[in-house]
């Protein structure tokens, strides 16, 4: 039905209205009004438009989409998209913090009501989920994504396009977008944009997976990433976009570009706008964001026969698929009801969801003699600049957020503690000691960073007078929301100078102090870790941050998050992650240094905190490893079961993880891989059997020849609580 309604469509449609549709333009002048509205309207009018983007607000979608289907000639309705990243009004933690909840129903969850709050809003596709591998903490984006592991990221990816798109047949189901297709992680040195350069053996088995896990779950759009692959812009890659996207994966949705993917290509050394147009179309780029290299140049291109019609009508095919799967042949107005814009947005359950999966999503670094939770009495001292500061509690990409409507730490605390205990506070410290430095962070939102006009030293005398004045503690320290995100990529991972003469000095009142980090990306905290007596990582929490924050400092939440990126010790370590090979000379277990052997002079080959790492208000224990047999046979499964028992006072949520080890094989395996994983809750005292199946799929790789393959052999299993504490068992593949 769908194929022939569209096929009637196109056979009406002339060149240049089918070209229209792979235009999407931002519609930043129409919200903005810093361009001339009016030349959109025209272009909607004239046909030469297929989608827009960033309009916001769900009466000026209405009156676009009017325009779109009742004056122009084919009357075909419009895409409307957003970077629906991590909410929409309702703000979710940044993705890097979602990852670290470890739990698949939250981030589905999260992605749901993101969708039915955007769809509500007139949205009807999101640029997410963002599903780039990165193990470099420099690069700003990392923040965006799930961290460092294909199996992790393959897991949230599913989740992400299964919360988003659902059947895509209620209008509260939106069109997910996974991007940036590929490799955009990867970017050499963590500069965001940079080049990317890497073995197709890596490519397939540590950085292609989650977008392929995302074209499983059946991910209607892809966006093509900036950065070159092997040599050729991603934009203009046959070989990404046709013969793995499409051919190897059987990708059936559309490909956008990023914003201006395509002139972008003129300086990457591709050819002119013209040559660089007809290269994306061919390479199997359907839309083109904002370069309007389609628009200006494919009809030209169609008449020197550099690309021919069937691959305009191929894009124009999909697009319009797209909008036919949403529905919007039959309604464009399908995402355009006020009502909804004014109950299901920003509602006091989805902000009760942002809060407890914000809280899950904190990850506990430190808690020495258990300093937290802190008891709901004395005097807190509250110090740092975002212990009051509205606009840094989102983090990047939160596009739809209400900026003033976030629970700041303060609130927060306020609420939990209400009459019992008293809150002093300070500021403490500008974010950064230098102005012009914190300037170049702030791209977006102009009112994030009010500097306080003392100086530093005024600032850090009123903070140690309040620390001094308390029983306790609590440092809001970190990054500000834009010091990660797109553009924002560093050289230095420590905490902000300024930020850590502060505590220094609070250290020194020698009253008991709980860093509260705000980051965006692991940081190099070897100095915190040596000396803070306890650190609860917050990322960046969303709408609720203050309350979940309060929730996990007075226990009444159990802090259950783990990171899906390495922390290391210093930048010199970067790139450092636990699925790494083992090398032929590698360092002997316990060492530090030994000469010719693969490693520092200056620091341990040890992160700071590993992969899956993650402390809890309780200890859990662990037993030993019980296969149901020591011979895995192809075609069947075994089962590595193994007890965890909660050996403290109160209930926990633990992420029992399972990793494997390839011990030979035709390629060197890496010396850890995640295979498995189950978020449990156990009460104070109890034990449970967690059970793991394991078969032939799961030891799969791709080989030299890039073929799916597991390989006889022995393998090691290891189950633990992070990737490195771990009990360990062995077994053979028949
Ligand atoms: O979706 C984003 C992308 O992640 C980065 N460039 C701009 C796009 C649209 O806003």
């Amino acid at each position: 039905k769908m194929n022939a309604f569209i096929s009637n469509l196109m056979s009406k449609m002339t060149v240049d209205e089918k070209i229209g549709q792979l235009n999407l333009p931002s519609s930043g002048d129409i919200t903005t009004g810093q361009a001339n509205s009016s030349d959109i309207g025209k272009k909607i009018r004239n046909g030469e438009v297929g989608g827009l983007f960033n309009i916001k607000g769900v009466e000026k979608i209405a009156a676009v989409q009017k325009v779109a289907v009742e004056e122009s000639r084919m009357k075909i309705p419009l895409l409307f998209g957003m970077d629906v990243i991590h909410g929409y009004n309702t703000v979710f933690p940044i993705p890097l913090g979602m990852s670290a909840t470890w739990d698949m129903y939250a981030v589905e969850k999260s992605a749901r009501i993101a969708a039915i709050e955007a769809s509500a809003s007139g949205i009807n596709w999101t640029f997410s989920p963002m599903v780039d591998i990165s193990r470099d903490p420099r690069w700003g984006r990392i923040s965006e994504g799930n961290g460092e592991d294909a199996f992790l990221g393959s897991a949230i990816a599913k989740a992400m396009v299964k919360g988003y798109q659902g059947d895509l047949k209620s209008n509260n189901q939106i069109l997910a977008c996974v991007k940036h297709y590929a490799l955009y992680g990867a970017a050499e040195g963590g500069r965001d944009y940079n080049t990317t350069d890497m073995s197709k053996v890596r490519m397939y088995n540590e950085y292609l997976p989650p977008y392929k896990a995302a074209v499983d779950a059946g991910a209607a759009s892809i966006m093509a990433s900036f950065n070159e692959v092997d040599g050729i812009p991603a934009t203009g890659s046959k070989w990404l976009m046709t013969e793995v996207l499409r051919n190897q994966w059987g990708f059936k949705g559309f490909v956008v570009t990023d914003y201006t993917g395509i002139p972008e290509m003129i300086a990457h050394g591709m050819g002119d706008l013209q040559t660089v147009s007809a290269l994306a179309l061919n390479a199997g780029v359907d839309m083109d964001m904002v370069g309007e290299g389609f628009l200006g140049t494919l009809k030209k291109s169609l008449a020197e026969k550099k690309v021919g019609i069937e691959q305009i009508n191929r894009a124009c095919r999909l697009i319009l698929q797209a909008k036919y799967k949403l529905g919007l042949f039959e309604n464009p107005y399908k995402f355009c009801d006020v009502k909804r814009a004014e109950t299901e947005v920003f509602t006091p359950q989805n902000r009760q969801a942002s809060r407890e999966i914000a809280a899950e999503s904190f990850v506990l670094l430190k808690n020495q003699n258990n300093l937290l939770p802190l008891k709901k009495s004395g005097t807190i001292g509250l110090i740092g600049p975002l212990v009051d500061n509205t606009a840094n509690m989102y983090g990047t990409w939160s596009v739809a957020a209400l900026f003033d409507k976030s629970v700041t730490v303060l609130q927060g605390m306020k609420n939990a503690l209400g009459e019992n205990a008293k809150i002093l506070t300070a500021r403490g410290s500008n974010f950064l000691a230098d102005s012009t430095m914190e300037n170049r962070y702030v791209n977006i939102h102009n009112k994030t960073y009010v500097r306080d006009s003392r100086t530093e030293e005024e600032l850090i005398k009123e903070a140690v007078n309040v620390a001094k004045k308390s029983d306790v503690v609590v440092a809001v320290l970190g990054e500000g929301s834009e010091f990660t995100g797109e553009s924002s990529s560093v050289t230095d991972i420590q905490m902000p100078e300024t930020q850590k003469k502060l505590i220094k000095e609070l250290m020194k009142t020698g009253k008991p102090v709980v860093l509260v980090l705000f980051t965006g990306r692991p940081l190099a905290l070897n100095w915190e870790n040596e000396n803070v007596p306890a650190i609860l990582n917050v990322w960046f929490p969303g709408s609720e941050a203050g309350n979940a924050i309060a929730d996990v400092l007075f226990g009444d939440v159990n802090p259950s998050g783990k990171l899906s990126a390495t922390f290391p010790q210093n930048v010199g370590q970067v790139p450092i992650y636990y699925a790494h090979k083992n090398t032929g000379r590698p360092l002997a277990d316990g060492k530090w240094f030994e000469k010719f052997r693969s490693n520092y002079l200056d620091v341990s080959n040890e992160p700071l905190y590993p992969f899956g790492y993650g402390l809890s208000y309780t200890t859990f224990g662990y037993g030993d490893i019980k296969l149901s047999s020591n011979t895995l046979t192809k075609g069947k499964s075994i089962t590595a079961t193994i007890a965890v028992t909660n050996n403290g006072k109160v209930g926990g949520k633990e992420v029992v993880q399972l990793y494997t080890r390839d011990l030979v094989g035709s390629i060197t395996r890496p010396v850890k891989e995640l295979k498995g994983f189950q978020k449990i809750y156990l009460k104070a005292g109890e034990t449970k059997n967690v059970t793991f199946s394991l078969s032939e799929q799961d030891l799969k790789f791709y080989n030299s020849d890039l073929k799916f393959v597991a390989e006889p052999g022995d393998f090691k299993v290891f189950i633990g609580s992070n990737s490195r504490d771990v009990k360990e068992a062995s077994f053979s593949l028949k």
